[in-house]
């Protein structure tokens, strides 16, 4: 097939660059740091996410990486060689933006070839590579329609396949699929990480969507303010944050501060809580409760668990899920779901009544102050 020998062609292409450097790098408007000295190690293949909320830096990051953006301190490597200088149509990086940027007067297949024409490839070549790039996003057949007659999801496939066909070893997204309804949003991530599995070119995603990342990437970095808070894997980020940001960024969780009482129990308003994890040495102490994790205590749950009560104060619907907040006794509030089936149903509470639920000491996540 010759997909698969595009691909092996791709990816012995890749295999002559090593991953990507950015070291030290950091970006000054005036007096204001939009981005505070970043390092940041990707490897030769990997997906990596730039997650962080709105202004924290992500798009000043992904443009300095494509060029866009001169950093005013720091390097840009790939492989072994120094980028930092280069400009963008030398780097040879794919690019994928928020809103396409299509040609609306080109056709699909005019749009799609654009970059070997910029880069005066062989038209010889061209056909081949149109006809390869439009398998890998599903497209065939569709060259000639103009852009106008596309769906959004289809739009966003010609931007990918204009950012693939020059077979770049680095592929940059910033917020690519952040204009498409809920339901092709999940159906493009889907796709892209399998388009990524087949390419195995480098990817840099970037995302305001926490879920998105998770759902996408070998690792996530995590940015505020400029910085970058912490790089993990998906589980790592959920069950090991660095601190309360990331904490309270990833997963649906509830931060409550509490104070160390020994090396595995905090004190929540006086209630005690254990953890199996080691905790932070800081003084302002925060314990980080996912949603997910806390059960209704009905005697089946792990003897170690810690037991929280209070007093039911809201509970919605929210269709697959019915969300139940919690007053503390010990102070705070907290909030579960139980799943909208016979069963979840079966342990719905009303507003005003009394409950426990249960932690596991597993799941009793205890973060440093931001
Ligand atoms: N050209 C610019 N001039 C001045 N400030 C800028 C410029 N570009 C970005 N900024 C500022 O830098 C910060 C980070 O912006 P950006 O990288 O776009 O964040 P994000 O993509 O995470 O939303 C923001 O506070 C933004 O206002
Ligand atoms: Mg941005």
């Amino acid at each position: 097939m010759q997909t698969t020998q595009w691909n092996q062609m791709l990816q012995a292409h890749h295999t002559e660059h090593a991953g990507v450097s950015i070291r030290g790098a950091s970006k000054s408007y005036g007096a204001f740091r939009a981005l505070d000295d970043v390092s940041l190690d990707v490897a030769q293949g990997e997906f990596v996410s730039i997650l962080g909320p709105s202004g924290s830096g992500k798009t000043t990051f992904l443009g300095i990486l494509g060029g866009f953006v001169q950093p005013t301190s720091g390097s840009i490597w790939i492989g072994n060689r120094d980028i930092t200088f280069e400009p963008p149509h030398k780097r040879d990086i794919g690019i994928v933006f928020q809103n396409y940027a299509l040609f609306p007067h080109m056709s699909v297949g005019e749009n799609i070839t654009f970059p070997l024409r910029a880069r005066r490839e062989p038209r010889s070549e061209w056909p081949a590579k149109l006809k390869n790039a439009l398998e890998m996003v599903e497209l065939t057949g569709y060259e000639t329609r103009r852009i106008h007659e596309l769906s959004g999801g289809q739009r966003q496939r010609v931007a990918l396949a204009r950012a693939i066909i020059f077979e770049p070893r680095l592929i940059l997204m910033d917020e690519p699929l952040s204009a498409l309804d809920k339901q092709l949003r999940e159906s493009m991530q889907i796709e892209l990480k399998r388009l990524h599995q087949r390419l195995g070119a480098t990817i840099i995603y970037v995302t305001h969507d926490q879920r998105e990342a998770l759902t996408m990437s070998d690792r996530v970095a995590i940015m505020n303010k400029g910085r970058v808070v912490q790089i993990d894997t998906p589980e790592r980020l959920h069950d090991y944050p660095v601190n309360a940001f990331v904490a309270g960024f990833i997963g649906e969780a509830t931060l409550l501060s509490v104070t160390r009482v020994d090396s595995n129990t905090v004190s929540l308003g006086g209630t005690h809580l254990r953890t199996a994890k080691p905790l932070p040495m800081q003084a302002l102490l925060h314990l980080a409760v996912h949603c997910e994790k806390l059960t209704i205590a009905d005697g089946t749950q792990d003897p170690s668990s810690n037991l929280l009560t209070g007093t039911v104060s809201e509970t919605l619907y929210q269709g697959e899920s019915i969300r139940i907040f919690l007053k503390l006794e010990a102070g705070g509030e907290l909030s579960f779901r139980v799943p909208s089936n016979h069963a979840g149903r079966s342990q719905l509470r009303r507003a005003g009544d009394a409950i426990t639920v249960a932690l596991h000491p597993e799941d009793t996540i205890v973060v440093p102050d931001a």
